[in-house]
Formats: C-alpha cells, sequence, structure tokens
C-alpha cells in the first residue's frame, strides 16, 4: 500500500501521556512518564498525531482548561471518560486483578471476578466509540497493551475498513497458563479484529499462536521472519515480534550535561568508595524485589569483602497503590529494608538506601549514570526499559547490567549482561559478587556491546518496524505538522 499523505498516527492507550493534579482547586498538567510514554512521544511530536485515553482520574475535568498546558507536546490529547464505577471494574479489576498477573504467570494471584468482565466489554467499548468519532477512514489507529484488547472489535464493526494495529507491552503467557482465563476464546477472537498484533518477543508471538491453533487446530501460519500471518475469516491477520526500544540519544545526551554530571557527582560522593548496586522498579509484584532483597541478603552474608564496599540504592516508585496486594508488597520490602539494614549497618556504611517516590528524569539519570551496577531482576518482563537506559546513560561504559532472564529484554542483551533467574537467590548473589569483582576491561568490553545494540534498535527503530509492518509506512512517510494539511472533504467544515 502506497503512504498517504494525509495519513496520521492515532495513539489509542489506558492512560493518556500526562499527569495531572489539583493545586489550590485548579488543574495542573504535566508530560508523563513511563516505558510507553518514553517510547512514544518522540515519534508523535509535530507529526499531525492524536493520542486518545483516560485523564487517571475519575472527576469531572474540564479539558479545556488543560490545552493551553499541552499545547507545546506537538501533538493533540483526547480524553476518554471513564467513571469511578469503570474504573473499579475495567482498571483496577479486569487489567490488574486478572490480566497482569495471569499474563505475568502469576495465575495464583488472579481474581476471575464476573463482573470485571463485563466492566471490561464496556469500557474497551467506550474507548473504541471515542476513536470513531475523532479519526478519519485514512489514519492508521495504533492500540497499546492489555486494558484494551477488545477495542478492535467494535472498530471494525464501527468503521469498516479503519487499519488498526495493536501491541501488548507485557508478555504474552503460555497455552497452560492462558487458558485459565474463562473469557479466553472471546480475548483472542477480539484480538484478531486488529490487522498487525505486535508482541515484545519471539516467545510471546510463539505463545500466542500457539493459544490460537489450541482453539483453532487447522489454523496454519504463514511466512517467515519476524512477521507471520494467519487466515482469519476473509481477512489475513499478520503476528510480528517488535521488541521495544529507548529514545538512547536523548538519554545518552542528557546523562552527558553539565546538570547531570554535577547531580552524579553529589551522588557518588556522599557514597564514597564503594560501588552503588541500583535498583529501580515501579511497586509491583512482577518486579521481584522482595526476592532481590533476599539475594542481596545472601550476598553479604557469604561474601564480606562487600560490606563497606556496595551499597544497594532501591528505589520503589508508588503504583497502583490502591490495590490490596500492593500495599502489603510495600509492607514486605520495607519489612526486609529494615531488617537487612539491622543486621550489617555499620559506622559509615548503611547496606540498602532505600527510597519510596518518584524520581525527576535528570536525578534519574544521574543515578544510572553513577551506577556501577544495576540490579534488573523482574519475575517476568514484557521488555524492562530500566535495563536499556541504564546502558544508555553509562557513558563511561563501565557499569555492569545483571538481569533477569525473564525479561523480554534479555532476548536482545543476554551476550552482555550477567544473565540470572531472579527465583535463584544464590546465583543472583553470585552474580552481583561477580559484578564487584569484575575488571574495568571486561565491563567495557561488555557494556560497549551492550550500548551499540542498544543504540541501533532504539524506540525509532520500533516505531519504523511495526508501521512497515502495518502498511510499508516508514516513521518519515508521516507528514509534520509543518506539512500537514487535511483534506476538506465535500460537506465537510475545515478544520478549525
Ligand atoms: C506497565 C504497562 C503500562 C502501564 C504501566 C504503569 O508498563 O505495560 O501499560 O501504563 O505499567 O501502570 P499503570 O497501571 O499505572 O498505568
Amino acid at each position: 500500500m502506497e503512504p498517504r499523505p494525509e495519513t496520521r498516527l492515532v495513539v489509542v492507550s489506558n492512560r493518556l501521556p500526562i499527569t495531572l493534579w489539583q493545586e489550590s482547586g485548579e488543574w495542573q498538567v504535566h508530560p508523563g512518564s513511563g516505558g510507553l510514554v518514553t517510547a512514544l512521544v518522540p515519534v508523535l511530536k509535530n507529526r499531525g498525531g492524536l493520542w486518545i485515553g483516560w485523564l487517571g482520574t475519575s472527576e469531572a475535568v474540564e479539558f479545556e482548561k488543560l490545552e493551553p498546558a499541552t499545547e507545546d507536546l506537538g501533538y493533540k490529547l483526547i480524553p476518554v471518560g471513564l467513571t469511578a464505577e469503570d474504573v473499579k471494574g475495567f482498571y483496577y479489576g479486569f487489567a490488574n486483578e486478572i490480566i497482569w498477573p495471569l499474563f505475568h504467570d502469576l495465575q495464583t494471584r488472579c481474581n476471575f471476578a464476573p463482573e470485571y468482565w463485563q466492566a471490561y466489554v464496556e469500557v474497551n467499548r467506550k474507548f473504541a466509540e471515542v476513536v470513531a468519532r475523532e479519526s478519519r477512514p485514512t489514519d492508521y489507529i495504533w492500540v497499546h497493551d492489555y486494558h484494551l484488547m477488545l477495542a478492535g472489535r467494535t472498530l471494525r464493526q464501527r468503521v469498516p475498513g479503519l487499519k488498526t494495529g495493536f501491541f501488548l507491552h507485557i508478555p504474552f503467557p503460555s497455552v497452560d497458563i492462558f487458558l485459565k482465563l474463562p473469557w479466553r476464546v472471546q480475548v483472542l477472537q477480539a484480538l484478531l479484529d486488529y490487522d498487525l498484533i505486535g508482541f515484545q518477543t519471539m516467545r510471546d508471538r510463539r505463545n500466542f499462536i500457539e493459544c490460537i491453533q489450541y482453539l483453532h487446530p487447522e489454523i496454519k501460519t504463514r511466512g517467515r521472519g519476524a512477521v507471520l500471518s494467519i487466515p482469519w475469516g476473509e481477512r489475513q491477520v499478520r503476528i510480528g515480534a517488535f521488541p521495544i526500544g529507548i529514545d538512547f540519544h536523548g538519554f545518552a545526551e542528557r546523562a552527558d550535561s553539565q546538570e547531570v554530571a554535577d547531580q552524579a557527582w553529589l551522588i557518588h560522593e556522599a557514597l564514597p568508595n564503594r560501588q552503588i548496586i541500583l535498583g529501580l522498579d515501579r511497586l509491583d509484584y512482577t518486579k521481584g524485589i522482595p526476592e532481590r532483597l533476599e539475594a542481596f541478603r545472601n550476598a553479604l552474608s557469604r561474601y564480606p569483602d562487600l560490606h563497606g564496599k556496595v551499597t544497594l540504592v532501591q528505589f520503589v516508585v508508588p503504583s497502583r497503590e490502591e490495590v490490596p496486594m500492593y500495599q502489603t508488597l510495600k509492607s514486605q520490602i520495607e519489612r526486609m529494608v529494615g531488617e537487612i539494614n539491622g543486621r550489617f549497618t555499620r559506622p559509615g556504611w548503611v547496606p540498602i538506601h532505600y527510597l519510596y517516590r518518584r524520581l525527576e528524569w535528570d536525578e534519574l539519570i544521574a543515578y544510572y549514570r553513577t551506577s556501577e551496577i544495576a540490579l534488573v531482576t523482574p519475575l517476568k518482563d514484557g521488555m524492562n526499559l530500566v535495563a536499556k537506559e541504564y546502558c544508555a546513560c553509562t557513558l563511561e561504559e563501565n557499569g555492569v547490567l545483571i538481569l533477569s532472564e525473564f525479561a523480554g529484554a534479555a532476548a536482545q542483551l543476554h551476550r552482555n549482561a550477567l544473565l540470572v533467574n531472579p527465583y535463584h537467590i544464590e546465583a543472583v548473589a553470585d552474580a552481583i559478587h561477580r559484578a564487584f569483582q569484575m575488571e574495568e576491561g571486561e565491563r567495557k568490553f561488555r557494556m560497549r556491546r551492550l550500548r551499540e545494540s542498544i543504540r541501533t534498535f532504539n524506540v525509532f527503530d520500533w516505531v519504523d518496524s511495526f508501521l512497515q509492518a502495518a502498511f510499508a509506512i516508514k516513521l518519515r512517510d508521516f507528514p509534520t505538522l509543518e506539512e500537514y494539511h487535511p483534506p476538506i472533504h465535500a460537506g465537510e467544515n475545515p478544520p478549525k
């Protein structure tokens, strides 16, 4: 298909890429953070794009008042209004108590409440209605993540012929786990209403295809390479693996700034003559934080040469705090940190610095830049961008990445990271010690290659490969705002 100059990218995700809060009764807005936002903002900006999503609150927000604050984002935000009831059943319920644990292989944490499913169906329909209203037939609709697996179905019914793609940022589980989902057939069939379905890794793609073939053994895949297709009714649905990357140069350039260098120096100055081991995660049971703390405790017990010579700086970023399981996790982490510090602290050395808060962008990059070791040990993760961001900011190329083999990033970085099974406490402890002892030559050898790979397969490459597979359009074929003059159809008012 020929690229069309009027094609706009319409991104749809559960959350809009902003954070909102109230100050003296007035709504304040800030561009948001997080993997998906980091990944997509650079590719939407100045390309006439739209981003459709939830504002993150069920309170009535006068969106017009937010517009001036979002003007310099460079793309238009369209909110989907959700009631408190919607949020409860759809977001906290189906998305975070069913799909999130199930797709991360933690089926015993699932709460398969039937009313959650009703809310999920209803809210997916709401999203699709807003997309149908706001988009033009020439747009490309790119729906993101597990909150919106059903939206493609309503879109296909409402606007036949609209091109749609879906990307799952989290893992797709193996068939024996997926089949536990009471609504497995509906979810699989709805996903097949998208024209292209993208996964983070080949393993996720294989799991998905095996699920389809379990329910429809007659279906055979066609093609080879990263994108396959399967016949589905009258259509061919394309299914691909597109490992997400980061804006490598954005991170590396900021890490090279004087402000970050100063902050990095100050951080290390406060922790002199020792290596900083950095842990940085959203509060989430999939991130393996208690297991990591256990491994650190084990390392301190078995390797006394680490005493006074390493500090684990563990950031935990607040997330989904209303979900009881997350509150329990927070208490567990805090208890473990207390126990470990209580046992090993001595004058001038506290083994774990624990910070429960959000970080500013520069502060984050300064920690990345100054830490000698990054400990990224999720029990399961779609990709894990912390691993990639850490490498991008390690300008001296002397950091060591310890990485869980169950993070999607492991498929790309396994050769030069120290790969660990996060459940194997002693093996993680050994990896910490090995990283601590690693000579500069080996550190540089590994980090240089990690950075090369992350630089090459960056976020722009990710978008390009998805859009190429979608309909042979490359990122550069999307018009910038300056070039973009939307067509005026007969009977339609000129756009304001
Ligand atoms: C993961 C998901 C994202 C989600 C993010 C934050 O990375 O893949 O879709 O936005 O977590 O979670 P939250 O529930 O706060 O949106």
